[in-house]
């Protein structure tokens, strides 16, 4: 293994350059200001590049990415992230992003033990054993992809119940908090339809998607006749 990592310098020199000959001055212009609009909260899985999948350059989209996409009440790192991206960015929607097929979600879900990750995604244990029955009642097959969007449902709520966004809410800044998953099989994307643009949305906006959620998992469970 090379310790210089030759063949990434290389890409990076060639990236730049392409990047620069699409669009001259692009890098100066950067230089002067960052104003992205969205706070992309995300999981670290490297099959779920944010900016690119959703076609944004650099400068476009602010990104927290943990294992599990996360957002836990007392976690410095989310919070000053969230915090920075609607005090001082000002963005106007944060965007918790789950995956299908998360790696970090189906070890919580069959309590794989990995290591010390396994305390983090005690968090989504913590999911888990809150919808018990409602997955119990599904075919294994579908466990951990409706797991991952009770966990997007969820993360998305606590980003909704940090001071940031309460604070903001109060103060009448414009930030609307959503929930997606991401299809790696297909590279698509899909609104979990929990969009909260204030604290009295919250509540209803929660217990909606959950429904809608748990009612399209139903119907899959339905049809695989299991
Ligand atoms: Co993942």
């Amino acid at each position: 293994m090379s310790r210089i990592l030759p063949d990434l310098f290389a890409r990076n020199r060639a990236w730049a350059a392409a990047t620069e000959a699409r669009e001259p001055g692009f890098f100066t212009r950067l230089l002067q200001q960052q104003t992205p609009q969205y706070l992309w909260i995300g999981c670290a899985d490297s099959r779920v590049p944010a900016n690119e999948l959703v076609g944004l350059l650099p400068g476009e989209l602010f990104v927290h990415r943990n294992v599990g996409n996360l957002v836990v009440h007392s976690d410095l790192n989310a919070l000053s992230v969230i915090q920075y991206a609607v005090d001082v960015l000002h963005v106007s929607h944060i965007i918790v992003v789950g995956h299908s097929n998360c790696g970090g979600v189906r070890a919580a879900l069959t309590d794989e033990r990995a290591g010390l990750v396994d305390n983090w995604l005690r968090y989504v244990q913590d999911v888990r054993d809150a919808h018990e029955a409602f997955l119990a009642g599904l075919d294994e097959s579908l466990r951990v992809d409706a797991l991952v969007e009770l966990n997007v449902l969820e993360q998305a709520r606590n980003v909704c119940h940090t001071t940031v966004a309460r604070d903001a809410w109060q103060r009448g800044q414009t930030v609307a908090v959503h929930g997606w998953v991401y299809g790696l099989h297909d590279g698509l994307l899909e609104d979990l339809s929990m969009t909260v643009a204030s604290a009295e949305e919250v509540g209803p906006a929660y217990a909606s998607a959950l429904a809608l959620m748990k009612q399209r998992w139903q119907q899959r469970q339905v049809q695989i006749g299991a």
